[in-house]
């Protein structure tokens, strides 16, 4: 197939949302960089990049060969990230330093290197993956969801700066789904040995693990992502969950606080 489409750059492309997303763009005809930050991917259908979104030279290098390369950078979709888990009292605060620098000083990274190209050129498209854990927030997970609530300030603040120059910017938050962020995630530490927490660590765990494990493939947020990257005016977020989860943000903001809290605690096996 001809590669007339838009270029554009997919960060965290070696498996997952990431992966999902950057072969579906292609095989709408996409001219699709997606970027890896090691020698895990042998073979795609788009063009591997390398980029590691914690280093500002690897970000700016892979930013600007892809525009020196095509003449022009139509979209940049932030996949990459990787989530932490274990208490806030258990986590160092290197562990949530880094968690931020990939999360969320990662996707800062990206949108700095493609926004003075996207506004001199007056056009580009910037997706930002958030989560559900960037609208509400869950025991044991904080430092994670921390991270992406801050993507969604960001991102909300960035919308309106980039929208006079003709970029658009949206924010995706996907419920939980199976992918290899399960077995990616890290466990703080200090959460190892703290007997405090343990117990109620543990529940929490295993509820979110099995959310994830039973959730439907990344393919699903792909689809959600190729609607954005057509569409003309998309809008700031858009809730990529099964029917059930979507209920969340929802049940949070007509609930008393109290009765949400006491759900959410009840879901994650801590009350
Ligand atoms: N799965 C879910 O349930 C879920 C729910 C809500 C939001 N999300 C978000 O969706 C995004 C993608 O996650 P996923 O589910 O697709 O997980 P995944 O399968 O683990 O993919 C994560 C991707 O991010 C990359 N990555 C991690 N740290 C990086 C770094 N420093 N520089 C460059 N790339 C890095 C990974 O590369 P390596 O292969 O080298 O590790 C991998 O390509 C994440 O931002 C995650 O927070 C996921």
């Amino acid at each position: 197939m001809a590669r007339s489409g838009k270029v554009i750059l997919v960060t965290g492309a070696s498996s997952g949302i990431g992966n999902a997303t950057a072969c579906l763009l292609h095989s709408k005809g996409h001219r699709v960089y997606g970027s890896i930050r090691r020698d895990n991917l042998e073979s795609a259908p788009f063009e591997i990049v390398r980029m590691d979104v914690t280093s500002d030279e690897s970000v700016n290098a892979c930013v600007a060969g892809i525009i020196a390369r095509e003449g022009r950078l139509d979209a940049a979709v932030n996949c990459a990230g990787y989530g932490i888990a274990g208490s806030v009292e258990d986590t160092s605060i290197e562990e949530a330093q880094r968690q931020f620098d990939t999360n969320f000083f990662g996707v800062l990274r990206v949108c700095r290197a493609a926004l003075p190209h996207m506004r001199q050129r007056g056009q580009g498209l910037i997706v930002n993956i958030s989560s559900m854990g960037g609208l509400v927030s869950a025991p044991f997970h904080a430092l994670y969801c921390s991270s992406k609530f801050a993507i969604e300030g960001v991102t909300e603040a960035l919308r309106m700066e980039a929208a006079p120059f003709g970029v658009r910017v949206v924010l995706i938050e996907p419920g939980d789904f199976k992918t290899k962020f399960t077995e990616n995630r890290l466990m703080t530490a200090q959460s190892q040995a703290n007997p405090a927490y343990k117990e109620l660590c543990a529940r929490s765990m295993e509820a979110m693990e099995k959310a994830e494990r039973t959730g439907l493939g990344p393919e699903f947020v792909a689809r959600v992502i190729e609607k954005v990257v057509n569409c003309k005016n998309p809008r700031l977020r858009y809730i990529a969950a099964s029917g059930e989860q979507r209920i969340v943000p929802l049940a949070r903001k007509f609930l008393p606080q109290s009765l949400f809290e006491a759900i959410i605690s009840s879901h994650f096996g801590v009350r």
